[in-house]
């Protein structure tokens, strides 16, 4: 059933989603042009998807500790590597929209919620080396995967955070005090991603880039999807149905767009 209303919500977006045509204002259509339309598949992003195969036969497994909405396709604790990476990571297409995003705008402080096995971390990390990525994780198994694939595409801009988003964001964001790009994607649920939001909106800034996940995911994402919308701080929001980006900056005018990615 949740998959069903996910495939009509995806029709309505692809039905009003507009293109770069109509993008008038000069920020947006930079961004469509320079940062969504383009191709990344440089050295990095090659590496990057020779681990997701990799992990993608793995039939080792993983004990997993469940702290979200969990996943349409699996609850199962114990999972093979290859379900989690198949199922749990952002495919190429949004990873590499990520390491675009990263290179272009290039944020210092980058948080993740939400490690998995670390593909769209090393996404975020590899975009620039000046960058730092601070990502968090509940399931220790999982961040150890991960860890371990940080060592492998030689990552040294990460650093995991183990334990419940509720016990580590703040002492995170006070660690890091300034946040330049938070990826939301983990815990998909209305209240706690509102939570989420407000907590980073404290310690933001003018340029700061908030991309949330799976916004379409629940009628409880799509809630929070709307309350982010309509936050006095946010300005211009880009909605491409598998994940929302937020822009803060007050020189633009406050705009919802839907744009076909
Ligand atoms: C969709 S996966 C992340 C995928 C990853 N960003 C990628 O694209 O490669 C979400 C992750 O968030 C973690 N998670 C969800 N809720 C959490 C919570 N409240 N505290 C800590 N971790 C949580 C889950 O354990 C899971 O590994």
């Amino acid at each position: 059933m949740k998959a069903l209303q996910l495939i009509f919500r995806y029709i309505k977006y692809f039905l009003i989603a507009k293109t770069k045509h109509s993008a008038q204002a000069p920020f947006l259509y930079e961004f469509i042009t320079i940062v969504l339309n383009k191709k990344s598949d440089d050295q990095n992003c090659k590496n990057i998807e020779q681990l997701r195969r990799d992990l993608c036969k793995s039939d080792d497994t993983v004990k997993i500790t469940d702290f979200g909405a969990g996943s349409h396709v699996n609850n199962n604790k114990i999972r093979k590597i290859k379900d989690v990476a198949k199922n749990s990571a952002k495919n190429s297409k949004f990873g590499k929209l990520l390491y675009r995003i990263t290179q272009f705008y290039k944020p210092k402080n980058i948080l993740e919620l939400g490690t998995s096995l670390g593909i769209s971390t090393l996404y975020l990390a590899k975009a620039i080396k000046e960058s730092q990525v601070h990502t968090l994780e509940g399931c220790p198994e999982t961040a150890k995967v991960a860890q371990q694939n940080f060592k492998k595409l030689n990552a040294k801009n990460t650093s995991i955070t183990l334990g419940d988003f509720n016990n580590t964001l703040e002492s995170k964001l006070e660690e890091i005090k300034t946040l330049d790009l938070a990826f939301i994607d983990g815990n998909h649920q209305e209240k706690t991603t509102i939570n989420y939001f407000e907590k980073c909106l404290k310690y933001s800034n003018n340029d700061t880039i908030f991309i949330f996940d799976d916004v379409h995911w629940s009628e409880g994402m799509e809630n929070a999807w709307n309350y982010i919308k309509t936050h006095q701080k946010t300005t211009l929001t880009i909605d491409l149905f598998f994940v929302g980006v937020v822009f803060l900056k007050s020189e633009l005018s406050k705009e919802n767009f839907i744009i076909k990615f």
